[in-house]
């Protein structure tokens, strides 16, 4: 079929996961002749890339499709694909719940979706969930940023926290190889990237299902083996990794991030709870006590290093006592950014099935609570950027207020001033904090000379 003259729209939910699964999927798309569209309402194809994290996230899927799949009862030659974590998760099921769906396919999948759309538009409705070793990609991603670029480094993830659907959805560890994510990087710099953000779910595993260990037994390829090995890429001036696991983060991770100039001192590792027992429940392998000494010694070799991580609270059988440990623990370490969330009992996963679930009003007065000490915190961890002199990169155009740019310090906080985005994307600029809000900050830019 000739479908060069056809519009697609991509609609993602989720993590920067899915973020860069669009991405390569829209390389994919764009590579197959087919244009762009802002408005879903125009386009030939759209593609709902999905989340099941929690249930809200799942929902709003639904009530997006419900409006599409309408469409395609007045224009059948629409074509409507459900891809990512829904779409594991539910499988046929979800052809049975929406018909008018033409492809459901799993994160694994999504390298192959050209392959898949050829078999739609040759007649046939697909589902594409199989476990898969996920190819290569060759197809160049359509990225939204011209400045910083997500790089993923290990797929899946072989942990099992007792409350979590990743591991049904995006299935078991996969790591790239250092000589592709290597020559993805190389690629990036040359098309004029500044910043790269590694990706996995579980960073910390990276490297372990590939062959080879040193003569000590280690891995011979881990996370810090990995920046060493990137980091002489010309052109990549940052690079940040996410998302840490307490149980596996290393001593070595730390003096690397603090000897590598080009590794930002910005660590995301979520904490999930304060609470011993919560945790042990959770299956999350390690202790309060073991996560505050990676804090500590995140801050012994580098003070200033902003932390962020994500909590979950009202999970079964939390009592407010636990609760409580875990706003304790937010005291004591002094976050800069907290992802906060209720629990919310997934299908498939053992969590779910237990009869201590708490009431919704619980689980809500103990999130507003928590979000309250959140931002508060947030606040004060903000004051101390306060007449300092940060590093910007610029990423942007403030779209609220014309004139202004936009982009992140190395601790990664959203930082605003006064600039030409013409003439400064993808610049370092010194810029002196003038404001400190709870998530973001506003300064001048000190010099227009850019390193
Ligand atoms: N791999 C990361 C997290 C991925 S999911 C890690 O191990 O930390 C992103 C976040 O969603 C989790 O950190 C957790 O805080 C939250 N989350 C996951 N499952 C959830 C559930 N069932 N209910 C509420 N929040 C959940
Ligand atoms: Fe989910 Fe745990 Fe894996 Fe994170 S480490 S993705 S919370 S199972
Ligand atoms: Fe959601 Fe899947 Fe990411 S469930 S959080 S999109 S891995």
């Amino acid at each position: 079929m000739n479908v060069s003259h056809r519009r697609y729209h991509i609609i993602t939910f989720g993590c920067q996961m899915n973020k860069a699964d669009s991405e390569r999927m829209a390389g994919i798309l764009d590579n197959l002749g087919m244009t762009y569209t802002d408005d879903p309402n125009q386009a030939d194809l759209v593609l709902y890339n999905t989340c099941s994290i929690r249930d809200n996230a799942e929902q709003k899927v639904y009530s997006y499709l419900g409006r599409q799949a309408k469409r395609k009862q007045t224009e059948p030659e629409l074509t409507l694909v459900v891809a990512g974590c829904v779409a594991q998760q539910e499988g046929e099921q979800l052809l049975r719940r929406v018909p008018e769906l033409d492809l459901v396919m799993g994160p694994q999948h999504a390298n192959r979706l050209d392959q898949l759309l050829e078999q739609v538009w040759a007649g046939s409705q697909v589902v594409a969930t199989e476990s898969l070793h996920i190819m290569e990609d060759i197809t160049k991603p359509r990225r939204e940023s011209t400045v910083s670029a997500w790089v993923n480094i290990i797929y899946g993830c072989n942990e099992r926290c007792s409350y979590c659907v990743v591991p049904n959805v995006r299935g078991v560890e996969q790591s790239r190889t250092p000589e592709a994510i290597y020559e993805e990087m190389a690629v990036l710099a040359q098309q004029g990237f500044k910043e790269v953000t590694l990706l996995g779910q579980n960073i910390d595993a990276y490297g372990r299902d590939l062959p080879g260990t040193t003569p000590s037994g280690r891995h011979l390829h881990t996370l810090t083996d990995l920046l060493y090995h990137v980091h002489d890429i010309e052109g990549i001036d940052r690079l940040r990794f996410a998302t840490s696991h307490p149980r596996y983060f290393t001593e070595r991770l730390i003096q690397a991030c603090q000897e590598l100039p080009k590794v930002c001192e910005h660590f995301h590792i979520p904490f999930q709870s304060g609470d011993n027992e919560i945790l042990k429940a959770m299956k999350r392998g390690y202790t309060r006590e073991k996560y505050l000494q990676i804090i500590e010694k995140i801050r012994r070799y580098m003070p200033d290093a902003a932390i962020s991580a994500d909590v979950i609270v009202g999970f079964p059988g939390e009592t407010e006592a636990q609760f409580e440990n875990t706003l304790q623990l937010i005291e004591e370490v002094g976050f800069d950014l907290l992802n906060t969330a209720a629990y919310s009992p997934r299908p498939g996963t053992p969590a779910a099935f237990w009869d201590n679930q708490l009431s919704e009003e619980v689980k809500g007065d103990r999130l507003q609570r928590l979000n309250h000490l959140v931002s508060t915190q947030a606040m004060e961890r903000s004051q101390r950027y306060l007449g300092r002199v940060e590093e910007v990169l610029v990423e942007g155009e403030n779209l609220k207020s014309p004139g202004q740019v936009m982009g992140r310090t190395r601790g990664n906080r959203l930082t605003f001033f006064q600039g030409e985005i013409g003439e400064l994307l993808g610049k370092k600029v010194p810029v002196k904090i003038t404001e400190a809000r709870a998530f973001s900050l506003t300064g001048e830019a000190l010099s227009l000379v850019t390193a």
